[in-house]
């Protein structure tokens, strides 16, 4: 049995990633796959509660205890959901992952990032995503798409300089790993970021599969 493949979604809040997860997980299915997918913070029952701690707007907490709390919900994560899952050959499509660690608690709340990788390297031993997609948006464009969606919680409340320096993290983490994390601009039509994301997509997969579909 072949071990499943792990994608990952990420961008800044409001940057329409949820439309082409949705997609995604069709396309796969439609191949013939078992699809599996989830978030972070959450994805388990553990993970879940973590996330209610971490999105609620009335709380405070020092950037390192959510930065560990983010860590903890993971390493749930994998041992119950993404491992298991990976194991029995699904494919793994999660909402968010460190990369949002990095990009949150590293450029938006200040963080070392000695210590983000700390966490990363002892909860995930090596282990990354195959793919990362990054939908990216200026600040202007995320504010106008949550001003219309539900109430704001404790991340999406923060000011335009939070995300700006939000956006740079993502950026620099795709600088830095660019055969992992492909940079889509989540701002131009939605015809346009369904075809790029189309295109990445059907490139990783047949870098997966012979053209018998065979792995
Ligand atoms: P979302 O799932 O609705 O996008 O909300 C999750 C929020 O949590 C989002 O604002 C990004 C934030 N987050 C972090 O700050 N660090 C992390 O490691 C993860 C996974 C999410």
């Amino acid at each position: 049995m072949q071990y499943g493949k792990f994608i990952t979604f990420e961008g800044i809040d409001g940057a329409g990633k949820s439309t082409h997860l949705a997609w995604l997980e069709r396309f796969l299915q439609e191949k013939g796959l078992e699809v599996l997918v989830t978030r972070e913070p959450g994805g388990t029952v553990l993970g879940e509660a973590l996330r209610a701690l971490l999105l609620d707007q009335r709380r405070t907490m020092h950037a390192e205890t959510e930065a560990l709390l983010m860590f903890a919900a993971r390493r749930e994560h994998l041992d119950k959901v993404i491992l298991p899952a990976l194991e029995r050959g699904a494919w793994v499509i999660s909402d968010r992952f460190t990369d949002a660690s990095f990009a949150y608690q590293g450029g938006g709340r200040g963080m070392a990032l000695e210590k983000l990788e700390q966490l990363e390297h002892w909860v995930q031993e090596g282990f990354s995503p195959d793919l990362t997609l990054y939908f990216d948006v200026p600040v202007e464009v995320s504010r106008e798409r949550l001003q219309s969606a539900r109430a704001a919680d404790r991340f999406e409340r923060e000011l335009d300089d939070f995300f700006e320096r939000v956006r740079q993290a993502y950026l620099q983490r795709a600088r830095q790993f660019p055969q992992r994390i492909r940079v889509i601009d989540g701002s131009s039509s939605l015809e346009k970021v369904k075809a790029a994301v189309t295109e990445i997509v059907e490139k990783f997969w047949s870098t997966q599969f012979d053209r018998d579909g065979k792995e």
